[in-house]
Order: C-alpha cells, then structure tokens, then sequence
C-alpha cells in the first residue's frame, strides 16, 4: 500500500483528492523543485504569492530541509536573515526584500519604518524589516546545518559567524522580554509567536482597540480564501499593536499584550542546548548554556504546566492567569529532553487523546482543541494542522521513545505534503489543502523527514529530539 492509502484507510470519512501519475517524479525531487522557486538568491520566501520576503522562523525550518539540497543555502539563508539582526540583539520577524512592490504585503515596510522608529533599538540602516520577533528556532537550524556539512561549515567560519549573533538574539529575550520575571520570555504580538489568530489570543486580545478598518488595506485576502485568514478584527487589533509598539520606538516591555508561550520558549530552549553545541564545537565550553536550558525547562514547567489539562497553557501576564485553551503550542515542550517524565507521558497521552486526536481522528496534529468551541478546521491556527508543529512533534515523540506514533505522524506529514502540493496547512480531518501551497517549510520538513530512516530511535541525549544524527556528540 502506498503512503496516501495507508493514511486514507486509518482515517474514516477521509478525502484526500490525489492520485500521482506513474510518471510523476518523486516528492524529494518536487520538495526541491518548491525550494528552488522560492529562492531568491540570498533566502528563500515561504510562499511567492501570500509571504514574498522572508520570514525568522520559516527561514530557520527552511535552512533544516535546505541542509539536505544545499549546505551552502542552507548556511547563507541564516547568514542573510541574520544580517538585518539589530544592534539590541533582536531578529526581525519579516527581512523586506526592496524588489518586491510595497503594495504585494501589508504591513509593508513603510508601516514598519524600521531604519527610522527602530533606530534607538539599533535596526539595520541598509535593509528595512519589521520590528517585532518569531520563534527562536534559528540556533537549532544552525547546528543541524552545521552537521549535514562540517567540512564546508568549517571552510567558510560559519558556526564562528553566526555564532555571536545567536548568542545576543538569545541575550535579548532573556534580558529584555522576562516581562513577567519568572525566567520564561514573553510575546508582545500574535504575530511574534507565530501562531496569528490562535483561540489562545481571543482574551488578551479582547482588550485591544483595534485600528479603522479603513487605515490600512490587507493585502493577504487578494491571495489567500477568506475563509482560511484571520478576520478583519483580528487585523485591526494586529494593526493596533504593531503601531502603537512602533511608536514607542519598539522599547520593550509596556504594551497591551504580553504572554508567555509554551511553544515559543520551548523553542528558545531547544535553541540554548544547540548553542551549547556550537560553543562546544568552537572550543568553548556549554556547559553554562546547558545549565540554563535546564532552568528554563524547570521555569517552564513550573509557570506553564497544568496538570488538568494534561498539557502546557499559556500565561496572559496583563490578565494574570493561564489561558484555558489547548493549543498545540501547549503540546510543543515534547521536543524537550529534560521534561520530568511524567510531563512528557501526559502530553503524548493528550496528543493522542480526543482534544488532538492524534492516530485517531487525525493523522498530522490540529492546531487547536478539536474539541473546543472556537475549533474551525480551516480557519489558519483555530483547527488547521500544520507541517511545522507537525515536524516538532514527531521529533518529540522520538525523542521520549514513542517510536511507532513518530513513524505514523512522519508518514502522515509526508502523504499529505505530497497530495496537497506542499500546503501551508490543511483541514485535520480531511487533509484539503489550506493557505497557499508551494509553501517553503512544508517542502523543507518533508525533505527532512525524507533523509531520516523510518523506525529508528533518538538517544536521550541533551539536545534530544533533534540529535538525529550520530554526529556532533554532547561535548559541552
Ligand atoms: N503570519 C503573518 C501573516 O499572515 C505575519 O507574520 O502575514
């Protein structure tokens, strides 16, 4: 049985439209062909219609699979994004690439007036970007490129290159985002955690005024269904933030929105062991920067972790409470090591149980509670399942010894990668294609999960779920 018809006969009431010709060449041949037509020459946009500049944390889950194409993209798509880096430390979450119209996205570069508004906190003068941040994935992307080719990495300094940028990005959240002061990082924008409309923001963003509509004109509804977007309210409340954050000269710390997420510092986390890795290979020690990922673990744990819900929430720091939503950033801390092991044992249970589904009613893991009563299958990150946490969560499963379900969940990303075209996401239940396709991270992550042996085990090591090579042992 091929790949599409063992997902569609676990799955009841599937329609999973596709049927491959015979001749149709191999989905690692057409991973890359997605690839190629999203570089530009120096990076790689995450789709050419709905995003065409690129993007933080697309740019490091692009570098993962890019590492198997080409090292040296791989190598230069982190150099690029790290080039427009400010001088605070923080990495933009949009690099605008000046040959694109300004009027191909909003918020467009003169909304954001980096080089003007984002001079105090040290922004770039020759390239525009935006001033908010994504997930801290990139120090993890940086290592596992550095693995796929240590000779080239080496040749061209390129872990002693990146190596100081990573470090101040880290620095920058640690030092200027513990807006709550209990060791984890906050988000101050939908947008910086990634996961735009996510029920999780409903609350907290319910006490924002949100911007005219009539102010600014959404250029993402001229490439994307409606239907699949946020809402115009979301935007006017996105608009708002973004510009009163602006007009404060992007200083950190006062705004309307603040909330610690279990995705995004668990991410920061993965990346701290990583970096402990590259001091280590440069001849540092990282022991210090495991100590610290150990603490953040513990922090994490203790700020985010509910017990009731089997899963991680998120803390409303304006609010003061944990938001009762699942999300599956709340699922994300799997990708850790040093989870207590019954933390880890509760999660798999609560992915695999009826708010996620997982093996179940679904194959790739749905954004959001499928029971909850915001859930909409199609609706950007209130349903929808994506590659990139789909990814996370796979590595997560093997990295704490659930061999079989990361065997399922990794056929799953890579059938519905195939026969939705490298969606952006899809439907949970049904696997219809959602968003755009030709979409970068889906082609790079299925790439990736390509050049990894199905059925094999990922030792315990400290940078766990990702230590899927034998190279690069923990050495600091
Ligand atoms: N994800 C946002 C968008 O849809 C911004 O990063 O444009």
């Amino acid at each position: 049985m091929d790949r599409t018809a063992q997902l569609t006969a676990r799955l009841p009431e599937r329609e999973i439209a596709y049927d491959p010709p015979a001749s149709a060449p191999s989905l690692h041949v057409r991973a890359a062909q997605v690839l190629d037509a999203n570089w530009t020459g120096s990076s790689t946009v995450p789709s050419r219609s709905l995003y065409p500049h690129q993007w933080s944390w697309d740019s490091a889950f692009i570098a993962i699979g890019l590492r198997h194409l080409s090292p040296l993209r791989a190598q230069t798509e982190l150099e690029t994004l790290l080039a427009a880096q400010w001088g605070d430390g923080r990495i933009p979450h949009i690099v605008f690439n000046p040959s694109v119209p300004l009027d191909a996205y909003f918020p467009s570069p003169d909304f954001w007036r980096s080089s003007t508004a984002g001079r105090a906190a040290g922004a770039p003068r020759t390239v525009q970007t935006s001033g908010i941040v994504q997930p801290p994935v990139h120090a993890l992307a940086a290592w596992l490129v550095h693995c796929a080719d240590p000779g080239l990495s080496q040749a061209r300094g390129f872990l002693a290159g990146v190596y100081p940028r990573l470090a101040a990005w880290h620095r920058y959240l640690l030092h200027r985002r513990d807006l709550g002061g209990g060791g984890l990082v906050s988000v101050m924008h939908p947008w910086e955690q990634g996961m735009d409309n996510s029920p999780c923001w409903d609350a907290p963003l319910s006490r924002v005024t949100p911007a005219p509509a009539r102010s600014f004109r959404r250029a993402d509804l001229d490439h994307g269904a409606p239907e699949d977007r946020p809402t115009d309210l979301d935007y006017g409340r996105y608009v708002r933030l973004a510009t009163d954050y602006r007009d404060r000269s992007y200083a950190d710390g006062d705004g309307e929105f603040a909330v610690e997420d279990p995705a995004f510092n668990a991410l920061l986390i993965a990346s701290e062991h990583a970096l402990a890795r590259i001091a280590a290979e440069l001849g540092a020690a990282g022991t210090a920067r495991h100590a610290r990922a150990e603490r953040l673990t513990a922090a994490l744990v203790k700020r985010l972790w509910d017990a009731a819900s089997g899963m991680f929430l998120c803390r409303d720091l304006r609010g003061g409470e944990l938001i009762p939503e699942r999300s599956v950033s709340g699922l994300v801390p799997l990708v850790l090591p040093g989870l207590p092991r019954p933390v880890a044992a509760a999660l798999v249970r609560t992915l695999c149980g009826p708010h996620f589904g997982l093996g179940e009613s679904t194959a790739m893991v749905p954004s959001y509670d499928l029971l909850g009563e915001a859930f909409d299958p199609h609706r950007y990150w209130r349903g929808p399942a994506w590659f990139n946490t789909s990814w996370l969560l796979e590595r997560g499963l093997r990295a704490h010894g659930e061999r079989q379900r990361a065997d399922a969940l990794r056929e799953a990303v890579l059938s519905l990668a195939d026969a939705t075209g490298f969606a952006e996401y899809v439907d949970p239940y049904t696997g219809e294609a959602c968003g755009a396709t030709g979409f970068g991270w889906t082609a790079a992550l299925a790439l990736d999960l390509l050049h990894e042996r199905p059925g094999h085990t990922v030792s315990p090591t400290a940078t766990g779920a990702f230590d899927t090579s034998d190279k690069g042992g923990d050495r600091g």
